[in-house]
């Protein structure tokens, strides 16, 4: 009865122990496809912490790999510059660079034993699965590449998020459009970085996750891998498990992290009834610690590149598997996502006088978070389309994104319509955006946007609008000076402390208060 191997149990089933001492086996050269949000943050830690290894960074994006060059990266990620530049300029820092950045696709990718795929996967817009299923087409022409170039035997990593069973569909891939005789080892070793934070998530990840073949040469593949990680993450952090199980696990984490946030937003519901206060709520329940206090915090609604997608692809998947009930218990997050950023713009019309028309917003924040420039599936965008739909003139101001962003972000929505596209400007600072406004409406919580807490300290880089502005924190009483009477804020991220700005003369609606 006791006869169980111990490989069948799921968590001793390959303890990967990468020794410390030795150097990873066989792994000189890296080469990552997708100088993105994921490959490069991923790549510059990785270079900087494995001095030995070439780590390359390809993408067909010529402008984006010439800004990885410079000292202007084309993503803003705190902490970000400083690791790219130990790793990239090792004549400034008199250490050998390893890290770099081509769109020599062919030879880099040649040149490697082991590829990271971090090709973004967007949900399909064509075709059966369109708006729910993920896009694997440019994760099968990043294969197909390596397929037709490859010389020698690789390691292929997904990084990028993948449904279940994707690397079945790249081996079959690689299998179809290699040379014969050449071996390819497919990894699943998802990314749980978060931006605004990812180069910490990076350097003190929670867990590196390697799924591999329960093979002889899926095993060395993974331990290969663990090699890598393992010069500066603790070897009991670094877990390998079934291929299929670490595909899942990666869409599981993004769904249940997801789900606490539409939890909390429907909860939010209930206290601005029922004279609950969600913040207290939140804070009460998270200090039960099989719950734990993160990811509690009501908002606006979720965005991201992430979340939606991937609840929406692991539903999909479900629903393809005849698992109906399953496919709505995740799709009623996203749901719920979408009902909390229609009941906060419902709650300014209301408060409004139930007409926005001929109304002025100044809206503080476009990005996803704070942190980040990144504005994909923004809560912004369904807001401000709601708003100026009901007929507001909306200026918005966000310390990071440009106007370019903002106007490309809104161009499927109302904005795209010409009249619409005169009632919006994007402003180059907060009191420009409150001039003349009748509400102000929080969409990002930025720091500089709280009226509470410390001074914001933020390092240069990347786009900052301006130096003098940077790390300033907004002056409420100016922005007071500023606006129409009655004035309003509406804080979507229950950021600032309503008490202070009602005393300057605000009326202030949160989130899940009443
Ligand atoms: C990542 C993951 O890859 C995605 O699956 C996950 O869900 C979110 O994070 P991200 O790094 O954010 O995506 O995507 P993005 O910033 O768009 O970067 C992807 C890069 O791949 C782009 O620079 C794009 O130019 C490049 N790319 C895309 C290629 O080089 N070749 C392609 O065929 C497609
Ligand atoms: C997420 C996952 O956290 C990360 O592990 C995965 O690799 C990629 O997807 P990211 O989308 O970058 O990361 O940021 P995250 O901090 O998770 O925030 C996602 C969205 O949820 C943001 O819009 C954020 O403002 C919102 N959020 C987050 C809340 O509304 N409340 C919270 O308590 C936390």
């Amino acid at each position: 009865m006791h006869s169980q191997r111990r490989s069948d149990t799921p968590m001793a089933a390959y303890q990967v122990n990468p020794d410390r001492s030795t150097k990873p086996v066989g792994i000189k050269k890296i080469c990552c496809i997708g100088a993105g949000y994921v490959g490069g943050p991923t790549s510059a830690v990785i270079a900087s912490k494995n001095p030995d290894i070439q780590v390359t960074v390809v993408d067909y994006n010529r402008e984006r790999i010439e800004a990885w060059q410079t000292d202007d990266l084309p993503i803003y990620e705190p902490g970000l510059l400083e690791v790219v530049k130990f790793a990239r300029d090792g004549n400034l820092t008199k250490r050998t660079p390893n890290l770099f950045f081509s769109t020599d696709v062919d030879r880099c990718i040649a040149e490697a034993e082991l590829i990271l795929l971090s090709v973004n996967t967007p949900t399909k817009s064509l075709g059966r699965g369109a708006g729910h299923a993920s896009e694997l087409s440019y994760l099968e022409s990043a294969v197909r590449k390596i397929g037709e170039v490859a010389e020698s035997n690789k390691i292929i990593v997904e990084k990028s998020t993948v449904p279940c069973r994707a690397a079945d569909t790249l081996r079959d891939v690689l299998v179809a459009t290699a040379k014969p005789g050449l071996h390819f080892e497919i990894l699943s070793n998802p990314e749980f970085l978060a931006e605004g934070t990812a180069i910490r998530n990076l350097l003190n990840p929670d867990r590196i996750l390697i799924g591999s073949l329960k093979t002889p040469r899926g095993l060395e593949a993974a331990q290969a891998l663990a090699a890598v990680y393992g010069a500066w993450v603790d070897p009991d952090r670094i877990i390998t498990i079934n291929l299929y199980s670490s595909e899942l696990a990666k869409l599981a984490a993004n769904a249940l992290l997801a789900q606490r946030i539409s939890s909390v937003n429907a909860l939010s519901a209930m206290c601005e009834s029922v004279g609950a206060d969600i913040d207290e709520v939140s804070y009460a329940i998270g200090l039960d610690k099989r719950i734990g206090s993160r990811m509690l915090k009501a908002s606006v609604g979720f965005g991201g590149s992430c979340f939606r997608k991937d609840i929406l692809s692991l539903a999909y998947i479900a629903e393809s598997l005849h698992l109906f009930e399953v496919a709505d218990y995740w799709r009623s997050i996203v749901d719920i996502n979408e009902y909390q950023k229609d009941r906060f713009t419902r709650r300014i019309v209301r408060c409004l006088y139930n007409s926005l028309s001929g109304k002025t917003l100044a809206v503080f924040g476009f990005a996803y978070k704070k942190d980040t420039g990144d504005t994909r599936e923004t809560a912004a965008i369904t807001v401000i389309d709601n708003v100026l739909t009901e007929g507001a003139n909306v200026r918005i101001y966000d310390p990071l994104v440009k106007e370019t962003q903002i106007r490309h972000e809104l161009k499927n929505t109302t904005a795209r319509l010409d009249c619409a596209e005169k009632q919006l400007t994007v402003c180059e600072s907060a009191y420009e955006a409150c001039t003349g406004a009748d509400a102000v409406i929080i969409l990002t919580e930025w720091d500089e946007f709280s009226n509470q807490g410390e001074p914001v300290r933020r390092d240069s880089g990347h786009g900052r609008k301006t130096e003098e502005r940077a790390g300033r924190k907004v002056d409420w009483a100016r922005v007071a000076a500023l606006m129409r009477r009655p004035m309003f804020v509406f804080d979507g991220r229950n950021i600032v402390d309503a008490g202070a700005l009602e005393g300057l003369g605000f009326r202030v609606e949160c989130i899940g208060k009443a």
